[in-house]
């Protein structure tokens, strides 16, 4: 069972830009391949959704943003320049006409106006961010009435041996720059868990789908 809804060690801002700083570099050949499967499961969920607007938070150095169909338009934010700069490389590399912007901003307290997106995707962020609570919040502000939110992320393993490997590696927070003892709860309140669809995703379901519908009223 999940003990503690919270991960035991906490990253800031600060320590999220230092983590990323260091990995930039580095991420795609350590992390890129482990986390294909899930990130491509992410951008076909959305590429099926109504709707053209689509704001990808936490989105790094940009690995699903060859992805989105052409009719897709998204907005790319970041709290790591660092990151960003290694997308904007692939947005030039790659010649992808469809991404609008790529901007530094947290995705707890963007600038943003109400319902500004018909979507909002966050992939392997949710684990990052100093508070997910207020990154779900937040989505939900500049998500428009009918429209989407969706999640695939790494969550606590609710037992066995991976529990035990999680929570060992969760002292190694900081360097990860992410955590490993990350709960679902601790994203999804209760009557978000109700109505969201939670998929497990290869490989051996270390990743999850989380895809959370319109709310009734908003
Ligand atoms: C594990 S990486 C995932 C990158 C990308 N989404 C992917 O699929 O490879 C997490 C990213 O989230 C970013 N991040 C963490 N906290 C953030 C926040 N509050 N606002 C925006 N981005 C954040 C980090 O800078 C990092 O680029």
């Amino acid at each position: 069972m999940v003990s503690s809804l919270k991960p035991r060690s906490s990253l800031d801002a600060d320590s999220v830009r230092d983590a990323y700083r260091r990995w930039a570099r580095m991420y795609d050949k350590v992390f890129g391949g482990v986390s294909a499967f899930g990130r491509r499961r992410a951008v076909e969920a959305v590429n099926a959704l109504p709707g053209t607007r689509v704001l990808e938070v936490g989105v790094g150095t940009g690995l699903a943003l060859p992805s989105y169909k052409p009719e897709k338009h998204i907005t790319g934010i970041d709290l790591s320049e660092d990151m960003l700069a290694l997308a904007r490389e692939r947005v030039k590399r790659e010649g992808l006409r469809n991404v609008d912007e790529l901007m530094v901003m947290d995705a707890e307290n963007t600038s943003f106006a109400d319902n500004s997106f018909d979507i909002a995707v966050g992939m392997f962020v949710a684990s990052v961010v100093p508070h997910p609570d207020l990154l779900l919040a937040e989505l939900k502000r500049v998500v428009k009435p009918g429209g989407h939110i969706l999640f695939v992320n790494h969550f606590l393993a609710r037992g066995g041996v991976r529990l035990k490997v999680e929570k060992i590696m969760a002292r190694a927070s900081r360097a990860l720059g992410w955590h490993p003892d990350f709960a679902i709860e601790s994203l999804l309140p209760p009557e978000d868990m109700a109505r969201a669809t939670i998929t497990p995703v290869p490989p051996a379901g270390l990743f999850t789908l989380v895809t959370l519908p319109p709310e009734e009223t908003k």
